[in-house]
């Protein structure tokens, strides 16, 4: 018998025939729920109350490892081990959805070479008659002086009528030689999309091709991640089926459509007007959004598809724009090196001077760059999700009730900033960065990394485990040994990879001229509190540089410039991969990196 089921506070309601698991029935209502185990219940973060309901649902084991008696007793359960049979209704904590995280799309201000693959002409026509018999589209070659101009069906399909319609005037939108659209009326300026598809947000940016403005950008999360927050679960996700393959590329797509409809309803312009995109991701998402096989990146040696720069049709993609838009998908060097930090070294100017420079991009795999003595080699590292606050007890995003930055006196009592000014219900990557670097600076951390139990303000939870609140009131947040050693561990695996790049160019951290930190943890954190926790180098902070999203704004170089293409095209020729795993001693490198 058909049943429904409530989501609040969305106020979502949906109706089941048959008995469906929560995180599915969620995902069929469009929620993103964090699900970063992808439903094997091993992270307990898929948390949900079942407020009202006419079934029982007994706690699991798995249940009970993840949630406290009193949560279990108030009906809260783990999303992805609950089946639900009848009519229900489910809150959804704020810390179990992703629409409020913030997101980033802003970059560092960057100078740009306006050269865009589209451009647009206004043409008149002589009027087809018994003494000139000239077809269609001879006659727009003639007018414009191109007898190579290329078109496809689609777009020729609409000529005819265009021209006969309009008194034999014609806008035409031109990539190179390629006809990719006919009007009527004068389009405003072709618009470009440009896209950072990163693993946990998608961001775009809708930008003038005539001026290179950025009109208006907006960050979305990326719904894939209801089938794992790690890129190897979604890997695994899609390597079950084809179906399964399909569905993460279609919600990739379906994302950026629906946000690129908001973004053009914002500028009074339609999708329509969309001429062209530049799409960037790591390699995983690069074969998302392309829809390729991505069963060899899932599995040893990690090998790409492809790794050259693409030109599909828009349409092949099912992105919504004008008829022939076209796609540049720059290229990727390696299973784990991407077009998105190709995108970040091209707008930090990597590889225009002979400075000793650093790039890092922290995220679930941290991808570093070292530029020293005329070379560039790359290295990504598995820094885990541990500073997107999985894998931590009250770990989230950084949503409204995250802490975001915390203090630590001498006397071991904590002041924290929470995101929305209110009760803090958990803590992101830069809050968990800060209190881990000041537990150690103020001596609560030993150099092994463990909790020091005979400080006051270090408490035994009902295991005997030591703990640190971090704040108060009747539902403290706090962070345990086991939160801290994940902590230690992503730090490690980044501490490790920049370790290796120096020995491998045979550099010392005093040669360093410039660290560039990008990303959306990089802009929040504080620099001195990763080289508190050694994360990186102990260089001056002068030398440090934030640069916000660099992967978007060389994504918006590139789509308003065929020279910045072939400029990032060259950079990628010129990057070395090196292979972290297979490099001498990187275990040892490794242990030396978790030290506190
Ligand atoms: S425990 Fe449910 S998705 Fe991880």
């Amino acid at each position: 018998m058909a049943f429904t089921i409530e989501f609040q506070p969305l106020g979502l309601r949906l109706q089941f025939e048959t008995a469906i698991n929560a995180l599915d029935a969620a995902r069929q209502a469009g929620i993103h729920m964090m699900a970063v185990c992808g439903g094997e219940g091993t992270c307990g973060k898929c948390v949900i109350q079942i407020v009202e309901s006419q079934s029982h649902y007994p706690p699991s084991p798995t249940e009970a490892e993840h949630l406290s008696p009193e949560q279990l007793q108030s009906g809260f359960r783990l999303a992805c081990m609950t089946t639900i049979e009848s009519d229900a209704k489910i809150y959804l904590p704020p810390a179990s959805i992703l629409e409020d995280q913030i997101m980033q799309t802003e970059g560092d201000g960057y100078q740009q070479d306006l050269r865009p693959a589209i451009s647009q002409k206004m043409i008149a026509l002589e009027k087809a008659h018994l003494d000139d018999l000239v077809s269609d589209f001879s006659r727009i070659k003639n007018a414009i002086g191109d007898p190579k101009l290329e078109v496809s069906l689609d777009v020729l399909r609409e000529i005819p009528a265009i021209l006969r319609q309009n008194g034999w005037k014609a806008n035409l939108i031109l990539r190179g030689n390629h006809l990719i659209h006919a009007t009527g009326k004068f389009v405003s300026a072709p618009l470009g999309l440009a896209v950072d598809v990163g693993s946990t947000k998608i961001a775009c940016y809708l930008i003038d091709l005539e001026s290179g403005k950025t009109l208006t950008a907006k960050g979305t999360p990326n719904p894939q991640i209801a089938f794992g927050e790690d890129i190897m679960a979604r890997l695994a996700f899609a390597m079950q089926s084809q179906e399964n393959a399909n569905t993460l590329h279609s919600l990739t797509m379906d994302a950026i459509n629906q946000t690129a409809e908001e973004i053009c309803r914002r500028a009074n312009r339609s999708v329509e007007d969309i001429a062209d995109f530049c799409l960037v991701g790591n390699t995983a998402m690069h074969h998302f959004f392309l829809n390729l096989p991505i069963a060899s990146l899932a599995v040893s040696p990690f090998v790409p598809a492809v790794t050259e720069p693409l030109y599909p049709a828009a349409r092949e993609l099912h992105l919504s724009a004008m008829p022939g838009a076209g796609v540049y998908a720059p290229p990727v060097k390696a299973g784990f090196i991407g077009s998105d930090h190709l995108a970040f070294l091209y707008a930090a100017d990597f590889g225009k001077d002979q400075r000793t420079r650093l790039g890092i991009d922290i995220g679930t795999n941290t991808e570093i760059a070292l530029q020293a003595k005329g070379k560039i080699v790359s290295v990504s590292t598995a820094s885990g999700p541990a500073f997107e606050g999985a894998h931590i007890a009250f770990g989230m995003r950084a949503a409204p009730g995250a802490i975001e930055h915390v203090r630590i006196g001498d006397d071991g009592k904590t002041e924290i900033d929470v995101i929305g000014g209110q009760q803090a219900v958990g803590i992101c990557g830069s809050g968990i960065l800060d209190a881990v670097a000041q537990l150690r600076a103020r001596g609560l951390l030993n150099q092994r990394g463990r909790l020091v139990r005979d400080r006051e303000c270090v408490y035994q939870d009902a295991h005997g485990k030591p703990i640190f609140t971090l704040s108060g009131g009747t539902a403290p947040v706090t962070l345990s040994q086991q939160d801290i050693d994940q902590v230690l561990l992503a730090k490690g695996a980044i501490r490790a990879g920049i370790d290796i790049l120096m020995d491998y160019l045979r550099i010392t951290p005093d040669a360093i001229d410039e660290v560039v930190i990008a990303g959306a943890f990089g802009s929040y954190m504080l620099p001195q509190h990763a080289i508190g926790i050694g994360m990186i180098p102990n260089i001056p902070m002068d030398n440090i540089k934030v640069v916000g999203n660099a992967a978007g704004v060389g994504a918006r170089m590139m789509i308003v410039s065929t020279q910045a293409r072939r400029e990032a095209e060259m950079l990628s020729e010129a990057i070395e991969y090196l292979e972290l795993t297979v490099y001498p001693e990187f275990s040892i490198f490794y242990a030396n990196g978790i030290r506190a």
